[in-house]
């Protein structure tokens, strides 16, 4: 979809939203099109009996008289006062899939919001475009007999504005934001005989080049993980056929003496649940384990997209997790990185030990000012928070306030769950100094965060599970059901409300 932005002029072709305010007031956008249409949209708007101008409402008006438009399209605007960033996204959405869904191939977004608004013209149309083109990705690249109505249609989105120039600017961060987020989400659909570890960091390490200055990326192979002693990672992999990899992305955008933000993510490319096997069904879910991974390879790309001026590095563990005549038995004991021995009580509860070798390396080489992880951790996290809120384990306050601001900010919120040492004594084990499971079923995500903080010392760490919103089986306004990328727009925000210095 390609997106401009320019002077408002009446549309001669294609379909045109203009806004109503709650109690059905018309915007100046709104009356002209009213006046060139013969009181068309006057008359729909009294015509259309649950249409009161609220958020969410849209009426389409199809071919109008008067102008040769395929169709106006009335949107609620509610009102002015309750105006802000994330209801324009979600209404650039909303337009984006009513649009996609009637055919139509060219559109303009005439949604003025005029003086006394809260939100400045040339960012009205900036956060419309970015809600539209995140709820506009599609991940249709193995359908080979889509019919054209099943395609999206629309190609070309114009939104008007009083300021394009500066729409324009305001577009750019926002913009890389939208394509860093379908990179996330292109790679959380790949299905594992496409995505596994080695082209999953093949497609990490292409991101380097002149495009992004400032962002290099390195690759560990299985023997440099051996020396560097990931034992706990090794072993989730020995199972697999496919061999694991680690890459480290390193982003520069602030002076070299500035301790960088670590950003990690667990990358199982596919989860069997190894010699401790699922049951079948559902477990083609398990494509998507890797999503902590994608999420903080699709932040890295974002940071560098937008020149951010911060120091960070991004690193991934990306194994793969089968049973076979080489796989980890439950009652193994493996040595990690840390020098700390584990027992494999339970193959699938594989990720803490993928994360345990990651973060000890982390913390290890790169002093990083503050390390956060995600991943696709516990069933048990979306049996506590459903699909609407990451659960969030921090052993900082101000860190674990922070990410909790910035993802109310932009709609990925987080709700943060408690640790402590009652908790941690549950994974003592008897033979080794840590199991990855505790003896019974309770507070499993707390367990795992548990597990997760063994292996970090003393630097402000946070641990986003992220099982429960990964994935999303509906529509939201601008989340198309699928991959949600949860976590880029999150911490993207983070960063740029806190660490970003001038
Ligand atoms: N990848 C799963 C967790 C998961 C479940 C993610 C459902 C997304 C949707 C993880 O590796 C796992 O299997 N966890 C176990 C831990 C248990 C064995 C302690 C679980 O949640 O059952
Ligand atoms: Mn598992
Ligand atoms: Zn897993």
């Amino acid at each position: 979809m390609d997106i401009r932005f320019a002077e408002f002029t009446l549309p001669q072709s294609g379909a045109v939203v203009v806004g109503v305010w709650e109690e059905r007031v018309l915007t100046a956008p709104a009356r002209r099109l009213d006046e060139a249409t013969q009181g068309a949209v006057a008359r729909a708007v009294a015509a259309a009996a649950r249409f009161h101008g609220k958020k969410n409402e849209l009426v389409p008006v199809i071919g109008p008289p008067g102008l040769p438009l395929s169709r106006i399209v009335l949107a609620g605007l509610g009102r002015p006062e309750a105006v802000d960033a994330r209801l324009l996204e979600d209404l650039g959405g909303n337009l984006a899939a009513h649009l996609n869904g009637a055919g139509e191939t060219a559109a303009t977004f005439a949604i003025d919001l005029g003086d006394g608004a809260p939100v400045r013209p040339a960012e009205v149309a900036a956060r419309l475009a970015f809600g539209a083109a995140l709820r506009a990705y599609r991940f249709d690249k193995y359908r080979t007999k889509q019919k054209p109505e099943q395609k999206p249609s629309l190609a070309a989105l114009t939104v008007a504005t009083t300021a394009p120039s500066e729409a324009k600017q305001a577009y750019r961060a926002l913009g890389a934001a939208a394509e860093s987020v379908a990179f996330t989400r292109d790679l959380v659909s790949e299905p594992a005989n496409e995505l596994y570890p080695e082209s999953m960091a093949e497609r990490a390490a292409a991101l380097a080049g002149p495009d992004l200055p400032g962002l290099s990326v390195e690759i560990l192979d299985e023997g440099r993980m051996r020396e560097l002693g990931m034992g706990a990672l090794l072993g989730v992999a020995q199972g697999s056929t496919c061999a694991p990899r680690v890459v480290v992305m390193q982003y520069r955008g602030a002076a070299a003496d500035t301790p960088p933000l670590g950003f990690i993510g667990k990358g199982v490319t596919f989860d069997t649940g190894g010699i401790s096997i699922k049951p079948a069904a559902g477990m083609g879910d398990m494509k998507w384990d890797m999503a902590g991974a994608g999420v903080v390879i699709g932040l890295m790309r974002l940071l560098a997209a937008r020149k951010a001026r911060v120091n960070a590095v991004g690193i991934v563990g990306l194994v793969e997790n089968m049973p076979s005549g080489n796989a980890q038995r439950p009652g193994d004991i493996v040595r990690s990185m840390s020098g700390q021995t584990i027992e494999v009580l339970n193959t699938d509860a594989e990720g803490r030990l993928v994360l345990a070798d990651v973060l000890w390396y982390c913390q290890d080489r790169f002093k990083p000012k503050l390390m956060i992880d995600l991943a696709t951790l516990t069933g048990a996290v979306i049996i506590a928070l459903g699909h609407e809120n990451a659960g969030l384990f921090a052993n900082n306050d101000e860190l674990a306030d922070r990410l909790i601001a910035a993802g109310k900010a932009v709609g990925e919120p987080v709700w943060r769950l408690p640790l402590g040492d009652s908790y941690d004594s549950a994974i003592n084990s008897d033979v080794a100094d840590v199991k990855n499971i505790a003896g019974d079923r309770g507070a499993g995500s707390i367990i795992g965060a548990q597990f997760v903080q063994r292996f970090v010392n003393n630097v402000p760490w946070a641990h986003l599970d992220i099982a429960g919103v990964a994935w999303s089986k509906k529509d939201a306004p601008t989340v198309p059901k699928g991959a949600t990328a949860f976590g880029v727009r999150l911490l993207d925000r983070f960063v740029a409300d806190y660490y970003e210095t001038e």
